[in-house]
């Protein structure tokens, strides 16, 4: 992987504060953006312009080819059919939909059972917690072995015949472990259930196959993978669309309308209400070019291969505390850590106006877990396709400078 040649294509990279590069570690909030990616936003904007699956003038049948082009695009990279790519604003929105829409469909009775697990975003916990609240559903949370993984025994333990949804982070955005999503996809249809695999961190990381995993749903965002914002995905096997009920309601996901009775549009149509994200999901179509262009295995070897140095490099110093697996194999490229006794805002504002690096600080959108590893909030460090080996060393060494500052101080 030429990473130097990666980089030339992300213009932020050219940012100097005080003559120093920034060093962008904060990808799992959200990625940079490719020329090609900007590019296609403008080349939408300025030379299409036009509304989807509506018009049949020339500009109409362009945009239309171009944004159901992306989907295929989607669809190609986690292994799914185009009629099984719902356009979403983002992973939550995605999740969202499901949940509402079985929901709606009375998939739920009281008293059964929703399982989901410590590691979950905040995306992937309150909707189901609203279901509890509202549909009387029970909501069980497998625990985490002492190394930040997925304990897999106690999900099976807490699996049963009353389970009707498990809903799993595939790779956790705050310790960075890595699920074993075939394994808990089976065990929820043995035991009746569908499974939804968040996919927010996972996707555009390393190869997802949903066909290969069996999974139900999978929600990703494609802010994340190297697209704009405002637009994701979910996908859902066909037979599950089908028998959905639309989420929202309007424009384009209906086939006829009367003042009596409507028929609503096939899938994926019927889920997407209104004028869709365009610019963005032809957008995101390349981005998905530039993923596979480098090849998501190659994307996970350099990833892993940061991740390992940025351990590596931060174990040596005493003062920082970790939070990451154990096995480099289960994690993905994340790395949670404190620096006691600062607090995580000010380790992120030092490391930003020391070293013009960007990390996350604080609840990191999952706060039943952070606060239970440090009631102030944590820090994070994530990576991606355009860091570098340098950029991790000055990240380490910024951070051994923070210790000595504390000790000066003392
Ligand atoms: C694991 C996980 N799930 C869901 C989300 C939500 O993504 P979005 O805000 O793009 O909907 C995120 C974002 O950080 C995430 O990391």
């Amino acid at each position: 992987m030429n990473t130097e040649r990666i980089r030339k294509e992300f213009p932020i990279l050219e940012r100097r504060v005080d003559g120093k590069p920034l060093v962008y570690l904060d990808s799992a909030a959200t990625s940079l953006k490719p020329k090609t990616v900007t590019g296609a936003l403008a080349h939408y904007n300025e030379e299409l312009g036009a509304n989807v699956h509506r018009g049949v003038h020339s500009l109409a049948e362009a945009s239309t080819k171009e944004f159901e082009g992306a989907r295929k695009k989607v669809a190609g990279l986690v292994g799914a059919e185009q009629k099984e790519i719902v356009f979403t604003k983002n992973a939550t929105e995605a999740i969202n939909l499901v949940m509402n829409s079985l929901h709606r469909k009375g998939f739920f009775r009281r008293g059964d059972e929703i399982l989901i697990t410590k590691l979950e975003h905040h995306s992937n916990l309150v909707p189901w917690q609203f279901l509890r609240d509202t549909a009387g559903v029970k909501l069980k949370v497998a625990e985490l072995n002492g190394d930040f993984t997925l304990d897999v025994a106690d999900f099976h333990k807490k699996i049963s015949k009353k389970t009707k949804l498990v809903a799993v982070a595939h790779a956790s955005n705050t310790v960075g472990s890595i699920s074993p999503v075939r394994e808990l996809t089976e065990a929820a249809h043995d035991a009746g259930a569908l499974c939804l695999v968040d996919a927010a961190q996972s996707v555009g990381h390393f190869p997802v196959e949903v066909k290969k995993t069996g999974i139900d749903f999978l929600a990703f965002s494609g802010h994340k993978m190297l697209g704009p914002t405002g637009i994701g995905a979910l996908y859902a096997k066909q037979e599950l669309l089908e028998g959905m009920p639309p989420f929202l309601f309007g424009g384009d996901m209906i086939s006829s309308v009367g003042l009596e009775k409507t028929e609503w549009n096939e899938v994926p149509f019927k889920f997407e209400a209104g004028t869709p994200a365009i610019a963005e999901a032809i957008a995101l179509g390349k981005a998905i070019d530039f993923l596979e262009e480098i090849g998501l295995e190659n994307i996970r070897k350099h990833d892993k291969a940061l991740t390992e140095q940025a351990i590596i490099g931060l174990r040596e110093n005493s003062a920082l505390k970790l939070f990451c697996p154990s096995n480099p194999e289960k994690q993905a490229a994340i790395v949670m850590f404190g620096l006691p006794p600062f607090d995580c805002h000010d380790v992120a504002i030092a490391l930003d106006e020391m070293q013009n690096i960007s990390v996350r600080s604080g609840m990191l959108c999952a706060e039943p877990l952070v606060k239970s590893l440090n009631s102030k909030g944590l820090c994070r460090a994530s990576f991606y396709l355009y860091n570098t080996k340098e950029e991790v060393d000055i990240f380490v060494s910024a951070l051994e400078n923070l210790k000595k500052s504390r000790k000066r101080k003392n």
